[in-house]
């Protein structure tokens, strides 16, 4: 008698814990689930869920027919008494063997016309009978992503806001390794590769906000690379894309907001634009962009600036952190003090001089933490209104030039000699008058200002603004003569 196999986990617990198990990754699939692909909101995901459906049942069929044929041969041809005679054997049956080539063949072709004809539909460019095509650039960073609508000049981060019922066209890439774009029940998935330029299109047939997710491990906080994708109304839309060239209102002097716009300057502007609204802010953006990446690939231990969402009408968005948490206060507070604490592996705690801390966590005090938090959270499309006017007694005397540095170079310039974006200002009054023949030192200064093109310093790439001039002379002026205090 032959030793019979026996399990050594009784059938009994092992249901027990299958049971749950199952329900759980079930429960996944339900249409209402964030990421379920099942319950769709565009032509794309439901061809897809279509399609899957089809192969599924096709499987379902073929698993039953063979399993059955199984489980019937081996009731009944089953070992019937203790004798080791073997039964008649026989080799090859040409009719059943070409049978069973060919059904498999068929079951094939069938999965793969539709398959293959839905893989060429998306890949062959966007429908332009539904509505003025969307053009957007969507772009995979470690770990968030940058969407750039270049027909309206607006970049925004990890909120993509798409019009309903009309096709949008994307540009995917990525700017450091491979990600993947996928946004479950509208479409996808499609890789987002450096250097390679992939393209998906999507149209969104119901208004909402919807989940999307990098589907390729790209990294630590791979899990944690989420967005959102608004999908507006016509109208909603409209007034999304005009709200993104309208700067916010100017903090009341002496507020929160204010005292956090200083903050913020001085602390985060230099990975962080939160100021796209301007005519040529979209392009400088770009620029700014590659030179932090640029930067931080020079050293990648120790580089001061990295790559970073844009901030601009952050106010408006619904999340934090690459769509991980709601946005309000108390999470964006969280946020500045320990971001790892909540998103591990974010570079902003690694290279952010304000982090370079014992504990790691930021070096400024609670209350401006908080006044930071609320300044973000203020930066919405302006009304227009004016804040109250300054004490009149101050006005039209000196202009603060430490303040008007803080809100407009700091972002690049580091005030000591260390490089950001571009040099270090520390000594400028002294080496400034040395840099172009024919030039003072205030006049190299002023030209740097207004000019930034004129001349570049060796090793630096020309991204600054070339709109300084909008300060005004007296500003420009007070600004000269400040930097030259710089030792
Ligand atoms: Cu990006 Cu996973």
């Amino acid at each position: 008698m032959h030793r019979v196999f026996k399990p050594s986990i009784s059938l009994r617990p092992a249901l027990l814990l299958l049971t749950p198990i199952a329900i759980a990754l079930l429960a996944a699939c339900t249409p209402d689930n964030a990421q379920s692909t099942f319950g769709t909101a565009g032509p794309i995901a439901e061809d897809q869920a279509n399609l899957f459906i089809f192969i599924f049942w096709i499987a379902a069929v073929v698993f039953v027919l063979v399993e059955g044929a199984v489980i019937y041969v081996s009731i009944r041809y089953r070992r019937r008494s203790d004798s080791d005679k073997l039964p008649h054997q026989t080799h090859g049956n040409t009719k059943l063997e070409i049978t069973w080539t060919i059904i498999p063949a068929i079951i094939l072709i069938g999965v793969a016309i539709p398959t293959l004809s839905q893989i060429w539909g998306q890949q062959s460019g966007v429908p332009t009978d539904q509505g003025e095509v969307l053009s957007v650039e969507a772009i995979g960073h470690q770990w968030w992503f940058e969407f750039r609508y270049p027909d309206h000049e607006i970049i925004t981060a990890n909120e993509l806001h798409i019009p309903v019922d009309r096709p949008v066209a994307f540009k995917l890439t990525s700017q450091d390794v491979i990600h993947s774009f996928w946004v479950p029940k509208i479409a996808g998935k499609v890789d987002m590769v450096p250097l390679n330029d992939n393209f998906i299109w999507m149209i969104g047939t119901e208004p909402g906000v919807f989940y999307g997710q990098c589907a390729e491990f790209c990294g630590i906080a791979h899990a944690h690379m989420r967005f959102r994708v608004i999908v507006d109304t016509e109208e909603d839309f409209q007034a999304w894309l005009n709200g993104m060239h309208t700067a916010p209102d100017a903090p009341t002097p002496g507020s929160p907001e204010a005292s956090g716009q200083q903050l913020f300057a001085a602390n985060c502007s230099s990975c962080h634009t939160n100021n796209s609204t301007g005519p040529g802010s979209y392009a400088q953006e770009i620029n700014i962009q590659q030179a932090r990446w640029n930067g931080w690939l020079a050293d990648t231990e120790n580089a001061s600036i990295v790559s970073a969402p844009n901030l601009t009408h952050l106010g408006d968005r619904l999340t934090l952190g690459a769509g991980l948490k709601d946005l309000n206060q108390d999470s964006l507070i969280g946020w500045i003090t320990d971001p790892s604490s909540v998103k591990i592996g974010t570079r902003m705690q690694q290279h952010a001089a304000i982090y370079d801390t014992p504990d790691g966590r930021a070096k400024i005090s609670a209350s401006e933490i908080s006044d930071i938090a609320t300044y973000l959270l203020s930066l919405k499309p302006g009304t227009g209104a004016v804040p109250d006017p300054v004490d009149d007694s101050s006005a039209g005397t000196a202009i603060d030039a430490v303040a008007v540095f803080a809100t407009n170079c700091a972002v690049c310039h580091s005030t000591a000699d260390d490089k950001k974006v571009g040099p270090g200002l520390a000594g400028i009054g002294d080496r400034a008058a040395t840099r172009v023949s024919g030039l003072s030192a205030d006049e190299y200064i002023e030209q740097s200002i207004r000019e930034p093109g004129a001349f570049v310093v060796p090793d630096f790439v020309a991204v600054m603004p070339t709109d300084f001039s909008k300060l005004g002379d007296d500003t420009i002026d007070a600004l000269v003569t400040y930097l030259k205090t710089l030792k």
